[in-house]
C-alpha cells in the first residue's frame, strides 16, 4: 500500500569524504562508456561518494588515463579500468549497479531517434554482458533513445532468463533536475525546496512533466505551464545547441545520474524513504509496458510505483498525456523489435 503523503528526498547527499568507514562504503559499481563526456564526470561524481567501495570504468577507448586520474582522489572507492570486450567480464562480475552511458550523443538538428541505430546495438550487446556477469544488479541505461534502449535491454536481459523488472531503470533524472531549477527560477522558489515529478518517457513530447505535483504546491498561470513544459521538454535540444556540434548535456547529465545512482544505493543500504523518477517497466497505462513514474526504491530496486500521481491530471496534463502515447508506443516497439529480430 501507498502511503497518500510522503517526502521525498530532494537530490542526493552527495558529500566528499575521506575517512575511509567500510561501513558506509559497501557497494561496488560500474560504468559502461566511461572515458566519454557523460562518464568522467560521473565518474567523479561517483568517485565522491561515501557509498562506494569499488569503481569500475569501462570504455572501448581511452578508459585507463581517465582511471589513473580519478584514482588520485583521497576517498574510499578502489578504481580500476576495464578496455575491450576481453574485461568486462572482470568489470562486471561482482557490481551492485552498473550505470550505462554508452553511445553517441546528438548533434544539432538530430532527434534522440536518431542515434537508434548505433545505440540499440551498444546497448545490446552491453546488456548482455551484465545479464552474463551480475545478472542481479541494478541497471541504470541512460543512452538514448532512452525510450527504445530500456526496452531493448528488458529483452535482452528476457532472453536470458534473468530480467527482474524491479532492477532495469531508464534514466530520466535530468528531465526533474531540470524541471526543478527551471519551475524554481520561474516562481522564485528556494531550489532545494522544489521536488516536480515527470512521467512518461525521455524524449520531446513524452516528457511529462506534472507541474500540478509541484513541491510545495504553487499555482501557475495557462502560460506558464505551457511554457515551463515546453522548456523542460526541449531542454536537452537547448544544450545541444548551444554546445553546437560538441555533443549534449554531459554535466548536467551527470549530477543527475550521481544523483539517481546515490538514490539506488541509499535504498540498498536500507534507507527506507527514498524516492525517484525513472522509466521502469510499467502497468499504469493500458498498451505502454514502460513508462516514467515516481517510485520508491528498496533493498530490491523498485518497492512502489506512486501511481497517484498520475489521479486527478489537470486538463491540460491529460491530454498532454493522451498526445504522449503512440510516440511513446512507437518507441519502445522499435526497441522489442530490434532486440528480436538480433536474436
Ligand atoms: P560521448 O560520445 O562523449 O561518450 C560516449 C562514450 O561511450 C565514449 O567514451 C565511447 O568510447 C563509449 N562507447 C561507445 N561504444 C561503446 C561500447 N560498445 N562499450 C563501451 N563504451 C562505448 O557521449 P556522451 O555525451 O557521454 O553521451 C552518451 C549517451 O548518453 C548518448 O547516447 C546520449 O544521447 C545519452 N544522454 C542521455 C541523457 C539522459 O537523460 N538519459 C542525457 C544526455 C545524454
Amino acid at each position: 500500500a501507498l502511503h497518500a503523503s510522503f517526502t521525498p528526498k530532494i537530490g542526493p547527499k552527495i558529500r566528499p569524504s575521506n575517512r575511509l568507514n567500510p561501513q558506509a562504503s559497501a557497494f561496488k559499481v560500474a560504468v559502461l562508456g566511461a572515458a566519454g563526456g557523460i562518464g568522467q564526470p560521473l565518474g567523479l561524481l561517483i568517485k565522491m561518494s561515501p557509498l562506494v567501495s569499488h569503481l569500475h570504468l569501462y570504455d572501448v577507448a581511452n578508459v585507463k588515463g581517465v582511471a589513473a586520474d580519478l584514482s588520485h582522489c583521497n576517498t574510499p572507492s578502489l578504481v580500476r579500468d576495464f578496455s575491450g570486450q576481453s574485461e568486462i567480464a572482470d568489470c562486471l562480475r561482482g557490481v551492485d549497479l552498473v550505470v550505462i552511458p554508452a553511445g553517441v550523443p546528438r548533434k544539432p538538428g538530430m532527434t534522440r531517434d536518431d542515434l537508434f541505430n548505433i545505440n540499440a546495438g551498444i546497448v545490446k550487446t552491453l546488456a548482455e554482458a551484465v545479464a552474463d556477469n551480475c545478472p542481479d544488479a541494478l541497471i541504470h541505461i541512460i543512452s538514448n533513445p532512452v525510450n527504445s534502449t530500456m526496452p531493448i535491454a528488458a529483452e535482452v536481459l528476457k532472453q536470458k532468463g534473468v530480467y527482474d523488472p524491479k532492477k532495469l531503470f531508464g534514466v530520466t533524472t535530468l528531465d526533474v533536475v531540470r524541471a526543478n531549477t527551471f519551475v524554481a527560477q520561474r516562481k522564485n522558489l528556494k531550489l532545494i525546496d522544489v521536488d516536480v515529478p515527470v512521467v512518461g518517457g525521455h524524449a520531446g513530447i513524452t516528457i511529462l512533466p506534472l507541474l500540478s505535483r509541484t513541491r510545495p504546491s504553487v499555482t501557475f498561470a495557462d502560460h506558464e505551464i505551457e511554457q515551463l513544459t515546453v522548456r523542460i521538454q526541449n531542454a536537452g535540444t537547448e544544450v545541444v545547441e548551444a554546445k553546437d556540434g560538441g555533443g549534449s548535456a554531459t554535466l548536467s547529465m551527470a549530477y543527475a545520474s550521481a544523483r539517481f545512482v546515490e538514490s539506488s544505493l541509499r535504498a540498498l543500504d536500507g534507507d527506507e524513504d527514498v524516492y525517484e523518477c525513472s522509466f521502469i517497466q510499467s502497468e499504469l497505462i493500458p498498451d505502454l509496458p514502460f513508462f516514467a513514474s515516481r517510485v520508491k526504491l528498496g533493498r530490491k530496486g523498485v518497492e512502489a510505483v506512486i501511481s497517484a500521481d498520475l489521479q486527478g491530471l489537470t486538463e491540460y496534463e491529460s491530454k498532454a498525456l493522451e498526445a504522449l502515447k503512440p510516440e511513446l508506443k512507437a518507441s519502445i516497439e522499435k526497441g522489442v523489435a530490434f532486440a528480436q529480430k538480433q536474436n
